[in-house]
């Protein structure tokens, strides 16, 4: 019996070194330790053998021997299918040239940024506010209370909280005064909401950017000037613009600023609802109200807000015929601006 195991063993060195490849070793496994193999045949013979224990010991030694030289085997053909599959892969080449096609900034970013600049230069501060507020910061701190009529003007997106989208960047006014009272010049862009229909001119989704001068003898005067200095610096050109009065109860006086619409130059098109004009800065006196509900000193101090419609502005800048471009993720539409 050792004689045979001896001979089988050689036998199988011999045909481990031969195999080649993943199907001649599971034949040799097969050969070996299957029901029908080698080993169990050996088993079978055990009880014709004089020493028993030893022979047993051989078999069992044997059939380690063989199940571990396969397994290293079938290991070492997949590390080297796996090291031939890392060496055939293409390499990372630093050197190739990179997509030659960059971002671009979107308008309303551009338009953003330079309004911001101009107020910057006239001393305001930049502030960052929530795009969802409570029903105080968005109406009632507006002089807004509940069940008022202005309230229709501005439905917008409830959350089961009994929070809201906010309607208008108004609803950082009471934070701001709260954060740094009188006398204050801070400018707000924000992104608002609305429950609108949407066509041309309106969207659901739109850019404003609220601004807040708040000092002793503010006027309306003061309003004007700064509403003028904006616009010919954005436009870099003289505009046409109106003044009528408008009606926003956080406010008083109030007024609508309109711009002569430069897609149509004032003949009427789809982009000014065939008037003209485009209401493009709702402003006014800061109704006292608000001033106190937001802490302020109304014996001393007075102020001025605006509403910008920064999407507006950036349709009339770039001259933008639907308003709907701007949220369309359309790249033929918005890749055109200035790239990165
Ligand atoms: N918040 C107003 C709106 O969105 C605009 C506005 C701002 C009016 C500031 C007056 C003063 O309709």
């Amino acid at each position: 019996m050792q004689n045979k195991i001896l001979e089988l063993k050689s036998a199988f060195a011999a045909a481990l070194a031969e195999a080649s490849g993943a199907a001649a070793l599971e034949n040799l496994r097969v050969e070996y330790l299957g029901k029908k193999g080698h080993i169990a045949s050996l088993m079978s013979e055990l009880r014709f053998a004089e020493d028993k224990k030893a022979a047993g010991q051989l078999i069992n030694d044997f059939k380690t021997e063989v199940t571990e030289a396969i397994e290293r085997a079938v290991e070492e053909l997949r590390a080297a299918a796996i090291a031939e599959k890392v060496r055939s892969a293409k390499k990372y080449n630093p050197t190739l040239k990179m997509h030659e096609e960059l971002g671009s900034y979107h308008p309303i970013t551009l338009a953003t940024r330079e309004v911001e600049d101009i107020f910057i230069s006239m001393g305001f501060t930049i502030e960052n506010y929530d795009e969802i507020v409570d029903d105080y910061k968005c109406f009632e701190a507006l002089n807004i209370p509940k069940h008022h009529p202005a309230r229709d003007m501005q439905d917008t997106y409830y959350l089961d909280n009994g929070q809201l989208l906010k309607t208008h960047t108004s609803a950082a006014q009471n934070y701001i005064m709260k954060k740094y009272g009188a006398p204050l010049r801070a400018i707000f862009p924000g992104r608002c909401f609305r429950n609108e229909s949407t066509d041309a001119c309106h969207e659901n989704t739109f850019f404003q950017m609220e601004g807040m001068m708040i000092d002793e003898n503010i006027s309306i005067s003061n309003l004007i000037y700064f509403m003028k200095t904006m616009l010919s610096e954005v436009f870099q050109r003289d505009v046409k613009v109106r003044l009528r009065p408008g009606f926003f109860p956080f406010v008083e006086p109030g007024f609508e600023l309109d711009i002569n619409c430069e897609i149509c130059g004032g003949e009427g098109c789809p982009s000014c609802k065939n008037s003209g004009w485009l209401e493009l800065c709702p402003c006014g006196m800061i109704h006292p109200n608000v001033l106190r509900e937001g802490g302020i000193d109304t014996e001393k101090y007075s102020g001025f807000a605006f509403g910008l419609g920064l999407t507006r502005l950036a349709m009339m800048k770039y001259g933008v015929k639907d308003i709907r471009d701007f949220n369309s993720g359309s790249l033929k539409a918005l890749s055109q601006f200035k790239s990165i």
